[in-house]
């Protein structure tokens, strides 16, 4: 299976030191066998037919932040949507940076991708959060797969989970802590009283937390993943911007105090009910949505088995990396039928 990886930061290349790590396993567990034979990064590309030395990636990478090292496959300035069309591949992994406003470069680099006839593993929630369905028609028009696992929930298969394991069942509402930022702010404030301030400055030196927070606290990323899930879960056809958001800066410690005199406590919870929505809520402290820390929980509230509740690590390169595989197995799985 040749892939081009669009995006090498931490989750492509945590992507492909699995590809490194596991092959032996994915090669005789799953018949799979990726040959890397294009990175992207946003300052050119290494491109080869025959497979790119992925340890040499890497290393180049981690040594000066490009890939110049792959001289003479790499090419400085080759973006995406050009490699993508210059070399042949079956799979194109999307991994840029999320953006709002157009979902760029991400979105152009999936189209490109789909009318190339590749099929599609993207982690990056900005083009589906502005055009999901539009993508999906685009993947069945040009019968590719288009996979999305790492979206919502890192590694933890919330979309799969609902998807094919609640199969037969009715799912009324989905309610969720979806972002582990916010989630760490909120419960450290909860435990020891600190500020929002000060904890924020905290979650940026432990790498949790942006420079620029604004995507995570102000509820963008709950409400992306909010929007994805109940697109492919329920057969919605949302965008953010049809999305209510609230997020989390207007909490102060007097509020997470008064929650919890009453048994309750404040959580970021994105809702899909009649409406989706973002904003935070009181929950009372036994609440299976009540997790700690970076942790992510998603509620499915469903007929006739009731509420089930998921909870893993919503973020991080592996985990997220682990969800591309995931992905790449069930491409496989479909293509050797
Ligand atoms: N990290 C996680 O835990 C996680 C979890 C789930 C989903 N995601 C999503 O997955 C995506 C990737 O996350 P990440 O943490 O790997 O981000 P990251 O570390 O910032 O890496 C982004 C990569 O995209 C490259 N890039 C930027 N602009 C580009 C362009 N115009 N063309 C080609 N490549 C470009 C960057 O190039 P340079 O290397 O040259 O800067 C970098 O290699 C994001 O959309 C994120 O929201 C991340």
């Amino acid at each position: 299976m040749r892939i081009i990886l669009v995006g090498f930061g931490v989750v492509g290349r945590s992507f492909a030191e699995l590809v490194l790590s596991e092959s032996k396993k994915l090669s005789q567990g799953f018949g799979l066998k990726p040959k890397i034979v294009g990175i992207v990064d946003s300052k050119g590309s290494a491109l080869s037919p025959d497979g790119i030395d992925i340890m040499k990636a890497l290393n180049s990478k981690k040594a000066n932040g490009t890939l110049e090292a792959l001289a003479p496959v790499y090419r400085k300035g080759i973006g995406g949507v050009e490699a993508i069309r210059e070399v042949e591949c079956e799979v194109v992994i999307e991994s840029t940076p999320t953006e709002l406003s157009k979902g760029e470069p991400g979105l152009s680099h999936l189209r490109t991708a789909m009318k190339e006839g590749r099929h599609v593993i993207c982690t990056n929630k900005g083009p589906l959060a502005l055009a999901m369905p539009a993508l999906i028609e685009l993947a069945h028009h040009n019968e590719v797969m288009f996979k999305f696992s790492g979206t919502v929930g890192g590694g933890t298969p919330v979309l799969d989970f609902a998807k094919k394991c609640l199969e037969g069942s009715e799912i009324k509402s989905i309610s969720g802590i979806l972002n582990g930022t916010s989630n760490y702010i909120l419960s450290k404030m909860a435990a020891d009283g600190s500020m929002m301030q000060d904890v924020l400055a905290e979650a940026q030196k432990l790498g949790y937390a942006e420079a620029d927070p604004t995507y995570d606290i102000g509820g963008f990323d709950t409400a992306c993943k909010l929007v994805i899930t109940s697109n492919y879960i329920l057969g919605s056809s949302l965008s953010i911007k049809d999305l209510e958001i609230k997020g989390i800066t207007g909490i102060t410690g007097k509020d997470v105090e008064a929650a919890k005199a009453k048994g309750n406590t404040i959580k970021l919870i994105g809702r899909m009910e009649k409406k989706a929505k973002v904003s935070p809520e009181e929950i009372p402290m036994t609440h299976p949505l009540n997790v700690s820390g970076t942790f992510n929980a998603i509620s499915f509230d469903t007929h006739p088995a009731g509420q089930i509740t998921l909870v893993g690590k919503g973020a991080g390169g592996k985990e997220t990396a682990s969800s591309v595989i995931r992905d790449l197995i069930e491409i496989r799985r479909t293509f050797a039928r």
